[in-house]
């Protein structure tokens, strides 16, 4: 299984976001998080395409969205098209989800279908064949720097259970709340791609990133 640190770009200083995006690149991170935010989907507004379109022209990072959008099919095409790597739409927010899964891979890029934490791995295990990815959150959507939701954990062991039973090659990603402590946790689960906002960006970001990825070596290595 591919691990990987997932740097939330939401928690940056977008004054210095390219220059951030290198501090990463140079620290080794592979993925970058893009959570977009609509503000009906969930309470706050975050950022939208000219800003992934800008650091696209900067980056080779593997471009993961994270779309927080009502009816979220209207722009999937707009999000490849400057650049995403892989789209993440939400469960609760789609009307016909199967239909949006297909629109992303019809659009050249990797899957992934998100659910909140009050929301059963049951709603979607149907679907676990059709995606690249399954996100489960780990706090409310909506807001960096929240504190993780510990019943959430069973959901990451349940889909972890399916996915080896059904013998499939999906990801698990978690986010929200995830830190050097609770990074443990998600991954004595079965989470594999670990998104980290407000731990890796608040203070030293080069650092906070040795940190983590050491953190995240020495679990794993207890697992093999
Ligand atoms: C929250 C976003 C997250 C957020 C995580 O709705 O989806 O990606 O940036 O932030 P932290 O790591 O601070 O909980
Ligand atoms: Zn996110």
């Amino acid at each position: 299984m591919e691990y990987q640190l997932c740097p939330s770009i939401l928690s940056a200083d977008f004054n210095r976001l390219g220059e951030q995006i290198k501090i990463l690149e140079k620290e080794g991170v592979e993925w970058l998080h893009i959570d977009v935010m609509d503000g009906d989907f969930v309470p706050s507004i975050s950022f939208g395409m000219p800003v992934i379109r800008s650091i696209r022209k900067e980056s080779k990072m593997f471009f993961d969205v994270h779309l927080m959008v009502s009816a979220p099919e209207r722009y999937i095409q707009d999000f490849a098209d400057c650049g995403a790597d892989s789209i993440t739409v939400h469960a609760e927010a789609c009307e016909d989800l199967e239909r949006a899964i297909e629109q992303i891979h019809d659009a050249g890029v990797k899957a992934g279908v998100s659910i909140k934490p009050a929301t059963p791995v049951n709603d979607i295990s149907h679907l676990l064949e059709d995606v690249d990815m399954v996100l489960v959150m780990t706090v409310q959507p909506g807001f960096g720097g929240q504190k993780y939701i510990e019943e959430c954990t069973e959901k990451i062991q349940e889909l972890r259970e399916l996915i080896e039973k059904e013998e499939l090659d999906v990801d698990i990603q978690v986010d929200g709340g995830i830190n050097d402590s609770t990074i443990e946790t998600v991954i004595k689960a079965g989470a594999n791609l670990l998104v980290a906002g407000s731990y890796v960006f608040n203070g030293d970001l080069a650092g906070n990133v040795k940190k983590i990825n050491r953190k995240m070596k020495e679990i794993i290595g207890t697992l093999e």
